[in-house]
Protein backbone atom coordinates (compact mmCIF):
# COMPACT_ATOMS: atom_id res chain seq x y z
CA UNK A 1 0.00 0.00 0.00
CA UNK A 2 1.43 3.62 -0.90
CA UNK A 3 2.01 5.56 2.09
CA UNK A 4 -0.96 8.07 2.38
CA UNK A 5 0.39 11.33 4.40
CA UNK A 6 -2.47 13.60 5.36
CA UNK A 7 -2.07 17.17 7.94
CA UNK A 8 -4.84 18.76 9.72
CA UNK A 9 -4.82 22.09 10.96
CA UNK A 10 -7.00 23.61 13.48
CA UNK A 11 -7.17 24.36 17.62
CA UNK A 12 -6.09 21.03 18.98
CA UNK A 13 -6.42 19.71 22.18
CA UNK A 14 -6.06 16.15 24.07
CA UNK A 15 -4.96 14.76 27.69
CA UNK A 16 -2.19 13.56 29.02
CA UNK A 17 -2.63 12.92 32.52
CA UNK A 18 -5.23 12.37 35.24
CA UNK A 19 -6.15 15.97 35.88
CA UNK A 20 -6.29 13.67 40.10
CA UNK A 21 -2.78 12.94 39.69
CA UNK A 22 -0.67 15.69 37.98
CA UNK A 23 -2.95 18.89 38.78
CA UNK A 24 -5.27 20.62 35.59
CA UNK A 25 -2.05 22.30 33.98
CA UNK A 26 -0.24 19.56 33.05
CA UNK A 27 -2.87 17.30 32.64
CA UNK A 28 -3.15 18.25 28.46
CA UNK A 29 -1.45 20.02 25.76
CA UNK A 30 -3.44 22.83 23.93
CA UNK A 31 -2.23 24.20 20.52
CA UNK A 32 -4.11 27.14 19.23
CA UNK A 33 -3.03 26.64 15.74
CA UNK A 34 -1.87 23.15 15.99
CA UNK A 35 -1.17 21.06 13.58
CA UNK A 36 -1.73 16.99 13.13
CA UNK A 37 0.08 14.88 10.59
CA UNK A 38 -1.28 11.03 9.89
CA UNK A 39 0.34 8.41 8.12
CA UNK A 40 -1.17 5.12 7.25
CA UNK A 41 -3.65 5.08 9.96
CA UNK A 42 -1.76 6.38 12.53
CA UNK A 43 -0.51 9.67 13.85
CA UNK A 44 2.90 10.77 13.04
CA UNK A 45 3.38 14.45 14.37
CA UNK A 46 1.45 16.90 16.63
CA UNK A 47 2.51 20.83 17.00
CA UNK A 48 2.06 23.61 16.23
CA UNK A 49 1.38 24.69 12.70
CA UNK A 50 3.86 27.51 12.64
CA UNK A 51 6.66 25.01 14.21
CA UNK A 52 5.46 21.78 11.89
CA UNK A 53 4.67 23.02 8.51
CA UNK A 54 8.46 23.76 7.84
CA UNK A 55 9.61 20.47 8.69
CA UNK A 56 6.79 19.14 5.94
CA UNK A 57 6.98 18.57 1.95
CA UNK A 58 5.43 21.75 0.37
CA UNK A 59 2.87 19.28 -1.56
CA UNK A 60 1.47 17.11 1.55
CA UNK A 61 -2.39 17.85 1.53
CA UNK A 62 -3.34 20.03 4.29
CA UNK A 63 -7.23 20.46 5.49
CA UNK A 64 -8.00 23.12 7.71
CA UNK A 65 -10.19 23.33 9.65
CA UNK A 66 -11.73 27.21 11.40
CA UNK A 67 -13.55 27.63 14.42
CA UNK A 68 -12.99 24.25 14.67
CA UNK A 69 -11.07 22.00 17.93
CA UNK A 70 -9.60 18.65 16.87
CA UNK A 71 -9.68 16.22 19.85
CA UNK A 72 -9.23 12.47 20.58
CA UNK A 73 -12.33 10.27 19.11
CA UNK A 74 -14.43 9.79 22.09
CA UNK A 75 -14.49 6.30 24.04
CA UNK A 76 -17.66 4.81 25.46
CA UNK A 77 -17.19 2.31 28.40
CA UNK A 78 -20.33 1.01 28.64
CA UNK A 79 -23.44 0.23 26.07
CA UNK A 80 -25.76 -2.02 25.14
CA UNK A 81 -26.25 -2.55 21.32
CA UNK A 82 -29.88 -4.33 21.41
CA UNK A 83 -30.82 -1.50 23.41
CA UNK A 84 -30.81 0.76 20.70
CA UNK A 85 -34.52 0.87 19.99
CA UNK A 86 -35.50 1.40 23.77
CA UNK A 87 -33.90 4.29 24.69
CA UNK A 88 -36.30 6.48 27.17
CA UNK A 89 -38.21 3.73 27.94
CA UNK A 90 -41.01 5.26 30.59
CA UNK A 91 -41.38 4.91 34.25
CA UNK A 92 -39.55 2.30 35.77
CA UNK A 93 -36.38 1.89 37.98
CA UNK A 94 -33.40 -0.95 37.34
CA UNK A 95 -34.92 -4.52 38.14
CA UNK A 96 -38.88 -3.52 36.55
CA UNK A 97 -36.64 -2.01 33.58
CA UNK A 98 -35.49 -4.76 32.81
CA UNK A 99 -38.17 -6.85 32.36
CA UNK A 100 -41.28 -4.59 30.87
CA UNK A 101 -38.52 -3.07 28.51
CA UNK A 102 -35.21 -4.57 28.13
CA UNK A 103 -35.97 -8.27 27.40
CA UNK A 104 -38.65 -7.95 25.43
CA UNK A 105 -36.56 -5.70 23.03
CA UNK A 106 -33.38 -7.96 23.25
CA UNK A 107 -35.44 -10.54 21.91
CA UNK A 108 -35.77 -9.53 18.67
CA UNK A 109 -32.17 -9.98 17.68
CA UNK A 110 -32.56 -13.81 17.29
CA UNK A 111 -33.20 -12.73 13.89
CA UNK A 112 -30.46 -12.00 12.09
CA UNK A 113 -31.87 -9.10 9.64
CA UNK A 114 -32.73 -7.13 12.44
CA UNK A 115 -29.63 -8.01 14.25
CA UNK A 116 -27.41 -6.54 11.23
CA UNK A 117 -29.99 -3.54 10.64
CA UNK A 118 -29.51 -2.31 14.59
CA UNK A 119 -25.90 -2.72 14.46
CA UNK A 120 -25.63 -0.48 11.17
CA UNK A 121 -27.82 2.12 12.87
CA UNK A 122 -25.94 1.51 16.41
CA UNK A 123 -22.16 2.15 14.64
CA UNK A 124 -23.49 5.29 12.74
CA UNK A 125 -25.05 6.45 16.26
CA UNK A 126 -21.58 5.88 17.42
CA UNK A 127 -19.35 7.97 14.74
CA UNK A 128 -22.09 10.87 14.49
CA UNK A 129 -21.62 11.59 18.22
CA UNK A 130 -17.55 11.16 18.04
CA UNK A 131 -17.08 7.73 19.81
CA UNK A 132 -14.62 5.84 18.33
CA UNK A 133 -14.20 3.09 20.44
CA UNK A 134 -16.96 1.33 22.74
CA UNK A 135 -17.23 -1.39 24.84
CA UNK A 136 -20.67 -2.70 24.00
CA UNK A 137 -23.00 -5.05 25.15
CA UNK A 138 -24.53 -7.77 22.48
CA UNK A 139 -27.85 -9.32 23.25
CA UNK A 140 -27.66 -13.31 24.44
CA UNK A 141 -27.35 -14.13 20.85
CA UNK A 142 -24.67 -14.63 18.85
CA UNK A 143 -25.87 -13.10 15.86
CA UNK A 144 -25.80 -9.94 17.61
CA UNK A 145 -22.29 -10.13 18.04
CA UNK A 146 -21.59 -11.48 14.70
CA UNK A 147 -23.66 -8.34 13.19
CA UNK A 148 -21.82 -6.16 15.18
CA UNK A 149 -17.83 -7.23 14.81
CA UNK A 150 -18.50 -7.57 10.75
CA UNK A 151 -20.17 -3.59 10.86
CA UNK A 152 -17.37 -2.42 12.60
CA UNK A 153 -14.82 -4.36 10.83
CA UNK A 154 -15.21 -3.28 7.53
CA UNK A 155 -15.15 0.64 8.62
CA UNK A 156 -11.41 -0.11 10.67
CA UNK A 157 -13.14 0.40 13.90
CA UNK A 158 -11.65 -0.23 17.30
CA UNK A 159 -14.07 -1.91 19.30
CA UNK A 160 -14.19 -4.13 22.20
CA UNK A 161 -18.03 -5.80 22.45
CA UNK A 162 -19.42 -9.50 23.01
CA UNK A 163 -22.47 -11.59 23.84
CA UNK A 164 -24.38 -11.28 27.18
CA UNK A 165 -24.23 -14.81 29.23
CA UNK A 166 -26.95 -14.95 31.25
CA UNK A 167 -28.76 -18.22 32.00
CA UNK A 168 -31.34 -17.66 34.84
CA UNK A 169 -33.77 -14.91 36.33
CA UNK A 170 -34.43 -13.95 32.74
CA UNK A 171 -37.48 -15.18 30.30
CA UNK A 172 -36.99 -18.44 28.99
CA UNK A 173 -37.11 -17.36 25.58
CA UNK A 174 -33.72 -14.94 26.48
CA UNK A 175 -31.72 -17.35 28.55
CA UNK A 176 -28.43 -19.34 27.16
CA UNK A 177 -27.40 -22.10 29.01
CA UNK A 178 -23.45 -21.93 31.16
CA UNK A 179 -22.35 -24.95 28.85
CA UNK A 180 -23.83 -23.25 25.40
CA UNK A 181 -22.69 -19.54 26.57
CA UNK A 182 -19.16 -21.10 26.77
CA UNK A 183 -19.17 -22.38 23.71
CA UNK A 184 -20.74 -19.94 21.92
CA UNK A 185 -18.80 -17.00 23.82
CA UNK A 186 -15.45 -19.11 22.31
CA UNK A 187 -16.75 -19.12 18.86
CA UNK A 188 -16.47 -15.84 19.08
CA UNK A 189 -13.38 -15.36 20.46
CA UNK A 190 -11.51 -17.84 17.87
CA UNK A 191 -13.62 -15.51 15.20
CA UNK A 192 -13.05 -12.02 16.20
CA UNK A 193 -10.68 -11.78 18.97
CA UNK A 194 -7.29 -9.83 17.88
CA UNK A 195 -8.62 -9.61 13.98
CA UNK A 196 -7.73 -6.14 13.03
CA UNK A 197 -8.64 -3.81 15.67
CA UNK A 198 -11.64 -5.63 17.09
CA UNK A 199 -11.17 -7.49 20.92
CA UNK A 200 -13.55 -9.96 22.56
CA UNK A 201 -15.31 -9.03 25.64
CA UNK A 202 -16.66 -12.17 28.23
CA UNK A 203 -19.94 -10.55 28.93
CA UNK A 204 -21.83 -12.31 32.35
CA UNK A 205 -24.74 -9.38 32.54
CA UNK A 206 -24.94 -9.47 36.25
CA UNK A 207 -24.74 -11.66 38.93
CA UNK A 208 -28.23 -12.30 39.26
CA UNK A 209 -28.86 -13.91 35.49
CA UNK A 210 -25.72 -15.86 35.94
CA UNK A 211 -25.58 -19.51 37.71
CA UNK A 212 -22.42 -20.49 39.54
CA UNK A 213 -21.59 -22.81 36.91
CA UNK A 214 -22.10 -19.58 34.61
CA UNK A 215 -19.73 -17.35 36.37
CA UNK A 216 -17.46 -20.39 36.83
CA UNK A 217 -17.32 -21.13 33.07
CA UNK A 218 -17.07 -17.30 32.69
CA UNK A 219 -13.53 -16.79 34.62
CA UNK A 220 -11.83 -20.08 32.93
CA UNK A 221 -12.53 -18.21 29.37
CA UNK A 222 -10.46 -15.26 30.92
CA UNK A 223 -7.93 -18.24 31.65
CA UNK A 224 -8.26 -19.46 28.09
CA UNK A 225 -6.91 -16.27 25.92
CA UNK A 226 -4.94 -13.50 26.59
CA UNK A 227 -6.28 -10.12 26.82
CA UNK A 228 -9.91 -10.92 26.37
CA UNK A 229 -12.04 -8.55 28.56
CA UNK A 230 -14.58 -8.92 30.67
CA UNK A 231 -17.93 -6.49 31.31
CA UNK A 232 -20.64 -6.87 33.25
CA UNK A 233 -22.57 -4.75 36.33
CA UNK A 234 -22.15 -3.75 39.60
CA UNK A 235 -24.29 -1.92 42.83
CA UNK A 236 -26.29 0.21 40.49
CA UNK A 237 -29.34 -0.31 42.19
CA UNK A 238 -30.09 -0.90 46.15
CA UNK A 239 -33.21 -3.22 45.45
CA UNK A 240 -30.41 -5.30 42.79
CA UNK A 241 -27.28 -4.83 45.83
CA UNK A 242 -30.11 -7.02 48.15
CA UNK A 243 -31.28 -9.19 45.62
CA UNK A 244 -27.24 -10.00 45.14
CA UNK A 245 -27.04 -10.91 48.82
CA UNK A 246 -29.80 -13.13 49.05
CA UNK A 247 -28.64 -15.44 45.81
CA UNK A 248 -25.43 -15.27 46.86
CA UNK A 249 -25.30 -15.41 50.66
CA UNK A 250 -21.84 -17.52 51.45
CA UNK A 251 -20.30 -14.35 50.01
CA UNK A 252 -19.48 -11.01 51.53
CA UNK A 253 -20.63 -8.95 49.50
CA UNK A 254 -21.37 -7.83 45.53
CA UNK A 255 -17.96 -7.39 44.72
CA UNK A 256 -17.09 -10.51 46.31
CA UNK A 257 -19.25 -12.54 44.21
CA UNK A 258 -17.29 -11.29 40.71
CA UNK A 259 -14.09 -12.15 42.85
CA UNK A 260 -14.94 -15.12 43.91
CA UNK A 261 -14.99 -16.45 40.49
CA UNK A 262 -11.97 -14.78 38.90
CA UNK A 263 -13.29 -12.09 37.10
CA UNK A 264 -11.67 -9.28 38.27
CA UNK A 265 -8.52 -7.91 36.68
CA UNK A 266 -7.03 -5.25 34.43
CA UNK A 267 -9.26 -5.65 31.53
CA UNK A 268 -12.42 -6.00 33.82
CA UNK A 269 -14.58 -3.42 33.64
CA UNK A 270 -18.04 -3.12 35.85
CA UNK A 271 -20.68 -0.99 35.03
CA UNK A 272 -22.06 2.03 37.48
CA UNK A 273 -20.62 0.91 40.78
CA UNK A 274 -22.86 3.77 42.32
CA UNK A 275 -23.63 1.92 45.81
CA UNK A 276 -19.72 0.50 45.82
CA UNK A 277 -18.23 0.73 49.92
CA UNK A 278 -15.24 2.08 50.00
CA UNK A 279 -13.42 -1.17 50.83
CA UNK A 280 -14.94 -2.78 47.36
CA UNK A 281 -13.05 0.43 45.51
CA UNK A 282 -9.80 -0.55 47.39
CA UNK A 283 -10.51 -4.54 45.89
CA UNK A 284 -11.44 -3.10 42.34
CA UNK A 285 -8.16 -0.71 42.17
CA UNK A 286 -5.66 -3.10 43.89
CA UNK A 287 -6.82 -5.86 40.59
CA UNK A 288 -6.45 -3.27 38.34
CA UNK A 289 -9.80 -3.18 37.23
CA UNK A 290 -12.04 -0.84 36.16
CA UNK A 291 -15.34 1.19 36.39
CA UNK A 292 -17.51 2.70 33.96
CA UNK A 293 -19.57 5.87 34.78
CA UNK A 294 -22.86 6.08 33.92
CA UNK A 295 -24.06 9.31 34.52
CA UNK A 296 -27.63 9.81 32.32
CA UNK A 297 -28.52 6.45 33.13
CA UNK A 298 -28.11 6.76 36.81
CA UNK A 299 -29.82 9.82 36.63
CA UNK A 300 -32.70 8.59 34.48
CA UNK A 301 -33.15 4.99 36.00
CA UNK A 302 -33.10 6.56 40.01
CA UNK A 303 -30.22 4.50 40.49
CA UNK A 304 -27.86 7.21 42.49
CA UNK A 305 -25.08 9.60 42.28
CA UNK A 306 -21.60 7.83 41.69
CA UNK A 307 -18.90 8.81 43.83
CA UNK A 308 -15.66 9.86 41.79
CA UNK A 309 -14.05 11.06 45.13
CA UNK A 310 -14.08 8.28 46.33
CA UNK A 311 -12.66 6.23 42.92
CA UNK A 312 -9.87 9.06 43.09
CA UNK A 313 -8.70 8.58 46.36
CA UNK A 314 -8.32 4.66 45.39
CA UNK A 315 -6.73 5.38 42.02
CA UNK A 316 -9.65 3.40 40.55
CA UNK A 317 -9.34 3.24 36.70
CA UNK A 318 -12.82 5.24 36.17
CA UNK A 319 -14.22 5.80 32.42
CA UNK A 320 -17.57 7.37 30.85
CA UNK A 321 -20.56 5.27 29.55
CA UNK A 322 -23.37 6.43 28.12
CA UNK A 323 -24.90 3.06 28.85
CA UNK A 324 -27.44 3.26 26.22
CA UNK A 325 -30.81 2.49 26.65
CA UNK A 326 -30.60 2.97 30.31
CA UNK A 327 -28.79 6.10 29.52
CA UNK A 328 -30.34 8.28 27.12
CA UNK A 329 -28.06 9.54 25.13
CA UNK A 330 -25.18 8.26 22.32
CA UNK A 331 -23.46 11.98 23.34
CA UNK A 332 -20.03 11.51 25.57
CA UNK A 333 -20.48 15.71 25.71
CA UNK A 334 -24.20 14.98 27.06
CA UNK A 335 -22.84 12.27 29.40
CA UNK A 336 -20.33 14.88 30.75
CA UNK A 337 -22.77 17.73 30.96
CA UNK A 338 -25.02 15.18 33.27
CA UNK A 339 -21.56 13.80 35.05
CA UNK A 340 -21.20 18.02 35.97
CA UNK A 341 -24.35 17.75 37.56
CA UNK A 342 -24.25 14.53 39.53
CA UNK A 343 -21.21 15.92 40.95
CA UNK A 344 -22.66 18.96 41.51
CA UNK A 345 -25.29 17.45 43.63
CA UNK A 346 -22.80 15.89 45.91
CA UNK A 347 -21.07 19.04 46.25
CA UNK A 348 -18.06 18.49 44.59
CA UNK A 349 -16.42 19.83 41.10
CA UNK A 350 -15.84 18.25 37.86
CA UNK A 351 -13.29 19.78 36.00
CA UNK A 352 -13.93 19.99 32.15
CA UNK A 353 -9.91 18.86 32.02
CA UNK A 354 -11.19 15.51 34.25
CA UNK A 355 -14.34 15.39 31.70
CA UNK A 356 -11.78 15.17 28.55
CA UNK A 357 -9.65 13.14 30.84
CA UNK A 358 -12.68 10.74 31.15
CA UNK A 359 -14.00 10.70 27.57
CA UNK A 360 -11.04 10.09 26.00
CA UNK A 361 -7.59 9.18 28.12
CA UNK A 362 -9.14 7.84 30.99
CA UNK A 363 -11.56 5.33 29.16
CA UNK A 364 -8.04 4.25 27.23
CA UNK A 365 -6.46 3.52 30.11
CA UNK A 366 -9.64 1.81 31.94
CA UNK A 367 -9.93 -0.44 28.66
CA UNK A 368 -5.72 -0.92 29.05
CA UNK A 369 -5.88 0.88 25.40
CA UNK A 370 -3.73 4.11 26.33
CA UNK A 371 -0.40 3.26 24.06
CA UNK A 372 -2.91 2.88 20.96
CA UNK A 373 -6.12 5.25 21.42
CA UNK A 374 -7.24 8.27 24.00
CA UNK A 375 -4.93 10.84 22.96
CA UNK A 376 -3.19 12.42 19.88
CA UNK A 377 0.32 11.42 20.65
CA UNK A 378 2.75 10.56 17.64
CA UNK A 379 2.81 6.59 17.24
CA UNK A 380 -1.16 5.72 17.65
CA UNK A 381 -3.90 5.24 16.26
CA UNK A 382 -5.62 8.53 14.24
CA UNK A 383 -9.12 8.08 15.66
CA UNK A 384 -10.03 12.07 16.33
CA UNK A 385 -12.81 14.59 16.04
CA UNK A 386 -13.71 17.94 14.56
CA UNK A 387 -15.80 20.17 17.32
CA UNK A 388 -17.82 22.55 15.79
CA UNK A 389 -17.54 26.15 17.20
CA UNK A 390 -20.65 27.00 15.18
CA UNK A 391 -22.76 24.23 15.30
CA UNK A 392 -25.76 25.51 16.87
CA UNK A 393 -26.60 29.39 16.98
CA UNK A 394 -26.65 29.38 20.73
CA UNK A 395 -23.11 27.61 20.78
CA UNK A 396 -21.67 29.81 18.49
CA UNK A 397 -22.40 33.65 20.31
CA UNK A 398 -21.50 31.97 23.64
CA UNK A 399 -18.07 30.69 22.06
CA UNK A 400 -17.17 34.29 21.55
CA UNK A 401 -17.80 34.83 24.88
CA UNK A 402 -15.51 32.85 25.87
CA UNK A 403 -11.94 33.85 27.33
CA UNK A 404 -10.09 31.05 27.97
CA UNK A 405 -9.94 26.83 26.60
CA UNK A 406 -11.15 26.01 29.62
CA UNK A 407 -14.15 28.06 29.62
CA UNK A 408 -14.44 26.99 25.92
CA UNK A 409 -14.46 23.45 26.33
CA UNK A 410 -16.60 23.48 29.41
CA UNK A 411 -19.34 25.74 27.09
CA UNK A 412 -18.63 22.50 24.46
CA UNK A 413 -19.51 19.86 27.15
CA UNK A 414 -22.78 21.41 28.50
CA UNK A 415 -24.01 23.24 25.41
CA UNK A 416 -22.64 20.21 22.64
CA UNK A 417 -24.03 16.69 21.19
CA UNK A 418 -23.82 15.30 18.31
CA UNK A 419 -24.69 18.60 16.05
CA UNK A 420 -21.28 19.58 17.51
CA UNK A 421 -19.19 16.51 15.69
CA UNK A 422 -18.38 18.38 12.56
CA UNK A 423 -16.12 15.14 11.31
CA UNK A 424 -14.93 11.71 13.16
CA UNK A 425 -11.70 9.99 11.86
CA UNK A 426 -11.37 6.38 12.55
CA UNK A 427 -7.84 5.01 11.52
CA UNK A 428 -7.02 8.30 9.54
CA UNK A 429 -10.88 7.71 7.49
CA UNK A 430 -13.18 9.77 7.34
CA UNK A 431 -15.51 7.77 8.73
CA UNK A 432 -18.55 10.65 9.53
CA UNK A 433 -18.91 13.81 8.07
CA UNK A 434 -21.92 16.04 9.32
N1 LIG B 1 -28.07 -4.67 34.91
C1 LIG B 1 -28.26 -5.84 34.28
N2 LIG B 1 -28.60 -5.65 32.98
C2 LIG B 1 -28.60 -4.32 32.80
C3 LIG B 1 -28.87 -3.50 31.67
O1 LIG B 1 -29.17 -3.96 30.56
N3 LIG B 1 -28.79 -2.16 31.87
C4 LIG B 1 -28.46 -1.61 33.06
N4 LIG B 1 -28.39 -0.29 33.19
N5 LIG B 1 -28.22 -2.36 34.14
C5 LIG B 1 -28.28 -3.70 34.01
ZN1 LIG C 1 -25.60 -1.42 31.22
Amino acid sequence: MPLTRKAYRAAILHSIADPAEVGIEASYEYFEDGLLVVDNGQISALGHASELLASLPADIEITHYQDALITPGFIDTHIHLPQTGMVGAYGEQLLDWLNTYTFPCESQFADQAHAEEVAGIFIKELLRNGTTTALVFGSVHPQSMNAFFEAAQKLDLRMIAGKVMMDRNAPDYLTDTAESSYLESKALIERWHGKGRLHYAVTPRFAPTSTPEQLTLAGQLLGEYPDLYMQTHISENLQEVEWVKELFPERKGYLDVYDHYQLLGERSVFAHGVHLCDDECARLAQTGSAVAFCPTSNLFLGSGLFNLPMAEKHKLNVGLGTDVGGGTSFSLLQTLNEAYKVMQLQGARLSPFKSLYLATLGGARALRLEERIGTLQPGTDADFLVLDYNATPLLSYRLKQSKSIAETLFVLMTLGDDRTVAQTYAAGNLVHQR
